[in-house]
């Protein structure tokens, strides 16, 4: 057999594992093995790329593999779980920045054979690469910015900002089709800086809230990019993986825009959210707002008298790394007898089943876990909720406030329930900046503390009732 042929097989069963691994990704039970049989089809990939024929040597690809190799393993070492949508954005932005660098370099590469123009599906796969490949770069690292707050997370808007971005988009694609007929690199250079700026002020006006989502947006378009590559080199497992994350990519941005009912269009060109601020603690009539508190140990003697508790987790819980407290807290109430759940909301947290993988850390059985559908029609049999480090998603605003930035954003109704307990540090608003009135229902008693520090004395006035 030919070394190309055993390279197309590799490929294939490369290709197998990735579909494989998106599969068992899909359920927290079987994620840990899907993310190593995607890391195998990725080794597989990589062995089968390297002893192909047109690799002409082997020293920068060593170099740049032993450090990109170790940058990688020491960061995917010490980040933080609450930092990994900002590390999804910056891997995300490189591979849509390496997908525009091979776009650049087919394109030099057929302007030194001499040709004066490039043929139709060249020309559309380089062009779409290095296009979209740099918007995807610039963008993620605004969103990489946004996310690590070393730029502000509030939407920063400019005038006719909608218009002057049209424009480019117009002014980039003519000068693409221009340099796809006429191959002169520095043509391509320019289409691509331009695009870089466009990606820049596509997402400065994006609030912080909903980086996330454009997230997901942006690695669909690095997936796309990839696979417009891939037709460029002529490599089949770069088109398929480049489909398979832009497949995947568009679903996620759909399901999370879903769930914050809103339209993506909304979420890309909407300047939503003023990325986190402070309660004003008014009425509409300039009254000051009642906020009452309750202590760990008043709290504990209600706890084991309830029937029936719901835990709420949201974004502050894994700030607080407060999931082990929280299972102990469980744990004990079960064992007196108190029926307990907890609520996940679909966008808790900065990530899609971020709740999910927290509290599984903890190893909280799968079946104490209630999606939102679930607990909601719960909430009024409820005696007790803990809202723990969660605001946004159990924000009645959303429902209530027709002029609420977060109005029509599905919720978990825990104002139904008999009382309500909030774990938080201050009366601060949550990611979408908005006041939230539930710390001002009467039902509703503040518990305010580091979520972790909180429920560990909890735990002991528990242990101690
Ligand atoms: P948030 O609304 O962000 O609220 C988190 C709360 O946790 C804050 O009010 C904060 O209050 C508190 N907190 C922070 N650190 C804490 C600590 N150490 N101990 C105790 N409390 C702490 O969280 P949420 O309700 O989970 O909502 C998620 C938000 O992210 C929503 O707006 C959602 O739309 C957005 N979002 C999520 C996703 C996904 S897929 N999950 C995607 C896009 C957008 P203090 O500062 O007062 O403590």
């Amino acid at each position: 057999m030919m070394r190309d042929d055993l390279i197309e097989i590799a490929y294939l069963v490369a290709a197998f594992c990735f579909i494989l691994g998106l599969r068992w990704l899909s359920s927290p039970r079987t994620a840990r093995k899907g993310n190593l049989v995607a890391a195998v089809g990725m080794l597989i990939a990589i062995v089968a790329t390297l002893v192909d024929g047109r690799v002409v040597g082997y020293t920068w690809i060593a170099i740049a593999a032993f450090v990109g190799g170790s940058i990688g393993a020491l960061v995917a070492r010490r980040v933080q779980m609450t930092a990994m949508p900002q590390l999804v954005a910056l891997l995300n932005g490189l591979g849509g920045g390496a997908a525009a660098l091979i776009a650049v370099s087919e394109y030099h590469v057929a302007g030194a054979a001499g040709e004066e123009r490039l043929g139709a599906v060249l020309a559309v796969s380089v062009m779409f690469s290095a296009i979209v490949g740099s918007i995807s770069f610039a963008g993620s690292l605004v969103a990489f910015g946004k996310l690590q707050e070393l730029l502000p997370g509030r939407p920063i808007t400019w005038p006719a900002q909608k218009l002057l971005n049209g424009l480019g988009a117009v002014v980039v694609l003519g000068l693409a089709a221009y340099a796809s007929f006429n191959i002169n690199d520095p043509l391509l250079w320019l289409a691509a800086v331009l695009a870089l700026l466009l990606g820049v002020s596509a997402v400065l006006p994006i609030g912080g809230a909903d980086m996330p989502v454009v997230i997901a947006f942006l690695n669909a378009c690095t997936g796309l990019a990839a696979a417009a590559t891939g037709f460029a080199l002529g490599n089949s497992l770069l088109i398929i993986a480049g489909v398979l994350v832009g497949a995947s990519g568009t679903l996620l941005t759909q399901l999370m825009s879903k769930a914050m009912n809103r339209s993506v269009a909304n979420v890309l060109f909407g300047a939503f959210g003023g990325g986190g601020g402070s309660s004003s603690g008014v009425s509409a009539s300039g009254e000051a707002l009642p906020v009452l508190e309750i202590s760990a140990s008043d709290l504990a003697a209600q706890l084991v008298y309830a029937r029936r508790v719901m835990i709420v987790p949201g974004y502050g819980l894994a700030v607080a790394q407060a999931q082990h407290p929280v299972r102990e807290l469980a744990d004990l109430l079960i064992e007196r007898g108190v029926s307990v759940a907890f609520a996940i909301h679909p966008v808790a947290g900065r990530m899609p089943g971020h709740m999910n993988v927290l509290l599984a850390e903890a190893d909280v059985p799968y079946d104490q876990l209630l999606e939102m559908e679930e607990a909601n029609p719960d909430f009024p049999q409820t005696d007790i909720v803990l809202v723990i480090g969660a605001n946004d998603v159990v924000n009645p605003a959303a429902r209530d406030d027709e002029n609420s930035p977060l109005y029509g954003m599905p919720i978990l109704e825990v104002d139904n329930a008999e009382n309500v307990i909030v774990f938080k540090r201050s009366m601060a608003s949550g990611f979408a900046g908005v006041e939230n009135m539930l710390f001002h229902d009467p039902k509703t008693r503040m518990l305010f503390g580091d979520a972790r520090k909180s429920l560990t004395q909890l735990v002991q006035d528990v242990q101690a009732v």
